[in-house]
């Protein structure tokens, strides 16, 4: 692969990410100023992850505001593949998705893709299945409000879900799946039909409700081309097409290729790690914006825009704009050390997985029956 070119698609990610180049091909749109301006009226502050462009595109959410102030409610949908351990990669798109459940009093709609991960992974259906009630226990320990909050399994959701993807699965041909995911021949049957498995929950609501809901998905752009397959069938069905907000990925720990991935143990951080494993983490493989000695550090200054450990901070651990900027100014100065930016990146970090792990640790799956998943 030579250096400009990458690759995004929904179970891979290589190379360097340029945004400006995945806005043309995926045809999204920026969330511009006057985008940011609207929202803002709406919900009184901006969210970090809005004001430094980790939200950074878009679908149809000008016209899901005019619905917003139609008087037209939305709900939000996203979703977690269960193949591995949650990391911190995943949970930035979520907890962004938390501030807009508080702000826009919406219901959520999570989707568990037990089946997605069972057909393109090679686990078993059991190891899948642990995963699965795993990954479940740290999405409910977020913060969510479970009173609207609905989990919907695949295999378990089926009779809900299944109806609603064959409607889908009728309007979406083989080669249009080939073409969008580079699927051959030699692919399993299940895989080509999973796109409308994800195309589902975004009208559930709208199902069960008999009537039109609006629908807002907050996800990582590597899961846009589902949408993108799936935004042509809605309308033909009689639903309104989704809109949708795109994350920009976190970074791997080893620095800008890929992103942060669970199937890498070194490129990420976990939910679970205790404060040894993060710290070890961060000293040894977090890639530094820094020069090769302390002179020449001092003298020239480091590069926050590569430092992984500063983008963790800029991403969601430092919400204060003016304590960001102030680190910001310090490294790039040379007057803070990468060792130094580290140690406040590892502090950080280490506080929210703290209490992140004494919340999970309430979540059992007496708790997630009770308060958490969908039912009829
Ligand atoms: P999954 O489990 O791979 O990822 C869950 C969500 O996390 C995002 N994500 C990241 N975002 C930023 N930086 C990263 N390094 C990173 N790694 C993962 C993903 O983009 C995703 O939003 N098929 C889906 C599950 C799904 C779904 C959905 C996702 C079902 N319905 C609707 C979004 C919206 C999957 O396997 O996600």
């Amino acid at each position: 692969m030579k250096m400009e070119e990458f690759e995004v698609n929904p179970w891979d990610v290589k190379g360097v990410v340029d945004y400006e180049k995945l806005v043309k091909d995926f045809g999204i749109s920026r969330l511009d100023e006057k985008v940011l301006k609207r929202i803002e009226k709406i919900t009184g502050e901006l969210h970090p992850m809005l004001r430094r462009g980790v939200f950074f595109a878009h679908r149809d959410f000008e016209w899901l505001l005019n619905e917003y102030e139609k008087g037209n409610k939305f709900f939000l949908y996203t979703g977690c593949g269960p193949s591995g351990p949650l990391h911190l990669g995943h949970i930035g798109t979520w907890l962004f998705t938390k501030w807009l459940q508080d702000k826009f009093d919406a219901a959520l709609y999570f989707q568990f893709t037990d089946d997605e991960k069972f057909l393109f992974k090679n686990k078993s259906y059991e190891e899948i299945q642990k995963y699965l009630e795993d990954n479940m226990a740290d999405v409910a320990a977020l913060g969510f409000d479970p009173r609207k909050t609905h989990f919907l399994i695949d295999t378990r959701h089926a009779s809900l879900l299944y109806p609603i993807a064959i409607k889908f699965a009728k309007k979406i041909t083989f080669s249009i799946v080939k073409a969008s995911f580079g699927m051959t021949n030699e692919d399993n049957i299940g895989k080509i039909f999973y796109t409308a498995m994800q195309a589902a929950p975004a009208v559930v609501p709208s199902v069960l409700a008999k009537k039109n809901i609006p629908c807002l998905i907050p996800l990582g752009v590597d899961q846009d081309p589902h949408f993108r397959v799936a935004r042509d069938v809605y309308p033909k069905l009689g639903y309104y097409k989704p809109a949708i907000l795109h994350s920009v990925f976190w970074p791997a720990l080893k620095g800008p290729e890929g992103k942060m991935s669970s199937s890498d143990e070194s490129s990420a951080i976990f939910l679970h790690d205790t404060p040894k494993d993060v710290e070890r983490k961060i000293k040894k493989y977090a890639f530094s914006g820094g020069r090769d000695t302390i002179d020449e550090h001092r003298k020239l200054g480091g590069n926050p825009d590569v430092d992984v450990s500063f983008q963790f901070l800029k991403f969601m651990f430092i919400e204060d704009d003016a304590e960001l900027a102030r680190i910001e100014s310090e490294y790039r100065s040379g007057r803070m050390l990468t060792s130094e930016l580290k140690a406040i990146a590892i502090k950080k970090i280490n506080a929210f997985l703290k209490k992140h792990q004494k919340k999970r640790a309430k979540i059992t799956q007496k708790v997630l029956e009770r308060n958490w998943l969908w039912a009829s």
